[in-house]
């Protein structure tokens, strides 16, 4: 069953008939025994572009190939969207290349999802205005959240019964899509609504799409307190922080980067002006929300309820730290019973403003500072071979584990030179202990992101994106880096995309691989889930872009991205010069420098 990618081309180009497919735009005629026309690549008088059976050349410009180079050159396609293209116009099986329709149902599934999310949304704002979401309204009042903040913050409220089911079945939805969003539960004929009289809040990813929603009970009495969207195609709890999507417009704007631990108490903190502020979905925070935070600050502080001490700050936290070392991090713990909502509503904005500028501990510090806890000065350093040596012997980084020595001598007072001896032995004596190791390794694991889903993407960004996700660190990137932040300007790709590019970037300059799955499963956990499904459809049509030589796919992938870029300031430049004819030579000038640039490329 498998085929090579040359064997597809073969089979593929064997069923072509080259002459008619360029003769469909360029017009040819025999001479001399040849076939040749005007080449569609250069500007000319009198004919040089020769059509062979299976490849043409030109003698003005030199360009040449086949059918396949010239269905990229001409319509701007990758190397799969036209080897498809051309399978479909000359009705050749691609059994190989038939998987690459599975990315276009995601896509369409991505889109039924959101917008019966979508569409949930509006109902159950719609009901908290309404006699049945009174109850939720008065609940929320109780917590001093207004009806402006109610609709502000899109809450709403989700009666007993079945209409979103039903209202979703009247979109059009299958039972397997409204499950699959996480909307309704149950199964063949019955089913019933996912949240149960409870009041809602909408859920979105950092790149602001509605991707689930959280339903608080309204009695201490409905458990669980907080019942949250399962795992969707759109929606990976591990790698979303709650609020982000807000916060990191406020952050970029110089805001204080905060994060909480509940959900409320972000949209407290938003209120009570500190719109830098997000939240875990109530799991662990993992290196994913680290790093999307680092995108756009290199401080953040991390508030910890006051009940913390039952769960206790653990080293593992400074470990998943050390991995984003371009944040700093800063703890600070509210007082015993206290949670941000709760402590605003008693010493409002200004002594929150207070308590984190004043009271906050660096993050070394703290978890230091926790683990030695409770001990006299006479117990610290039986502590601090017991259990912080040992975890220090595990961290690989040398450089690391020195830094934090002399962090730990500054705190507890035992000399940095008598710490380093000793670690020395912990390590020569206790190879082979991967306990932690084991346990981090679980984490990444249940990070793993289910299905995901994917938007439009032209065929020159996908051939960019995967050759740059397939390129490995052996072939010598440094040069190829350099090119890439050169052009990034011209590379329109959104955030998602950018954060993609900066990361295979990251790893490669680290020595690593992108696509080795080790490398590939960590960074996919806080990856855009357009950019997760992309890249599992590259894994999937791998074939599709090996056998060619990927930096020079790049350096023209680059190319054409500058090419496109100065063509269409082109355009636009030609449509200022109707409208403004007073300044059609500076226009002309420009339009002219522009199209050198073209020509140098
Ligand atoms: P309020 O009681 O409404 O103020 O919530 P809180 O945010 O103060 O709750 P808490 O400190 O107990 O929990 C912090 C976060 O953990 C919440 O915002 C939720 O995201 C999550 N969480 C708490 N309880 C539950 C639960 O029962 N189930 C789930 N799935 N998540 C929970
Ligand atoms: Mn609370």
């Amino acid at each position: 069953m498998s085929m090579t990618t040359s064997k597809i081309v073969e089979k593929l180009l064997s069923k072509v008939d080259l002459a008619s497919l360029i003769g469909e735009r360029v017009k040819l005629q025999r001479k001399s025994g040849y076939t040749v026309g005007l080449c569609p690549f250069h500007n000319e008088k009198t004919p040089s572009f020769v059509v062979y059976p299976r490849s043409y050349f030109c003698f003005g410009c030199k360009k040449s190939g086949d059918a396949i180079s010239f269905v990229r050159e001409t319509q701007g396609m990758g190397f799969v969207e036209a080897i498809k293209w051309l399978a479909s116009k000359y009705g050749v099986d691609l059994p190989e290349l038939e998987e690459t329709s599975n990315y276009k149902k995601e896509q369409d599934l991505g889109k039924k999802l959101y917008s019966a999310l979508q569409h949930a949304h509006i109902m159950y704002m719609n009901n908290i205005n309404l006699p049945m979401g009174k109850e939720a309204r008065e609940y929320l009042h109780g917590r001093q959240f207004s009806d402006k903040d109610i609709k502000e913050f899109g809450f709403g409220y989700a009666p007993r019964g079945k209409s979103v089911y039903e209202a979703c079945r009247g979109l059009g939805l299958t039972d397997s899509e409204i499950i699959q969003a996480s909307l309704s539960t149950g199964s063949s004929g019955r089913y019933y609504d996912f949240f149960q009289d409870r009041f809602i809040i909408p859920i979105y990813d950092s790149y602001s799409r509605l991707v689930g929603f959280s339903g608080r009970a309204l009695s201490s009495e409905v458990l669980p307190k907080y019942k949250n969207s399962r795992e969707t195609p759109l929606f990976n709890k591990s790698s979303i922080l709650f609020g982000f999507y807000k916060a990191k417009e406020a952050i970029r704007k110089g805001e204080s980067a905060i994060l909480v631990e509940g959900n409320l108490d972000v949209y407290r903190l938003w209120k009570a002006g500190f719109r830098g502020a997000c939240a875990g979905m109530g799991t662990a925070i993992n290196e994913g929300h680290l790093k999307q935070v680092s995108y756009f600050t290199n401080k953040l502080y991390l508030i910890l309820d006051g009940d913390f001490a039952g769960k206790k700050a653990t080293i593992s936290t400074i470990d998943i730290a050390l991995k984003v070392p371009d944040l700093n991090i800063s703890v600070c713990v509210l007082p015993s019973g206290h949670d941000p909502d709760s402590f605003i509503l008693e010493y409002g904005s200004d002594g929150f403003k207070d308590l984190v500028e004043n009271h906050s501990l660096d993050l070394v510090d703290y978890v230091v500072g926790e683990v030695l806890k409770g001990a006299t000065s006479l117990e610290i350093p039986h502590k601090v071979s017991t259990s912080i040596l040992p975890w220090l012997s595990r961290l690989k980084d040398p450089i690391q584990r020195s830094y934090l020595i002399s962090r730990i001598s500054d705190i507890t007072g035992i000399d940095a030179g008598e710490l380093h001896r000793q670690l020395r032995f912990v390590m020569n004596s206790n190879q082979g202990y991967t306990g932690l190791k084991r346990k981090v390794d679980q984490n990444v694991q249940e990070q793993k992101p289910v299905k995901k889903l994917t938007i439009e993407l032209t065929p020159l960004d996908r051939e960019f994106l995967a050759n740059l996700f397939l390129l490995s660190s052996d072939d010598d990137t440094t040069t190829l880096i350099q090119r890439i932040q050169e052009v990034s300007s011209y590379i329109r790709l959104d955030e998602s995309w950018s954060v993609f590019i900066k990361e295979i970037i990251s790893i490669l300059r680290q020595g690593g691989s992108p696509s080795d799955s080790e490398i590939y499963t960590k960074m996919s956990s806080y990856l855009d889930t357009r950019v997760v499904s992309f890249i599992q459809w590259v894994q999937k049509n791998i074939k599709a872009f090996t056998g060619q030589d990927r930096k020079l796919a790049i350096e023209n992938e680059l190319k054409e991205y500058k090419k496109r870029y100065y063509q269409s300031e082109i355009e636009q430049l030609k449509m200022q010069l109707s409208s403004n004819p007073e300044d059609s030579l500076t226009i002309l000038q420009s339009i002219s420098s522009l199209n050198n640039e073209i020509k140098n490329l």
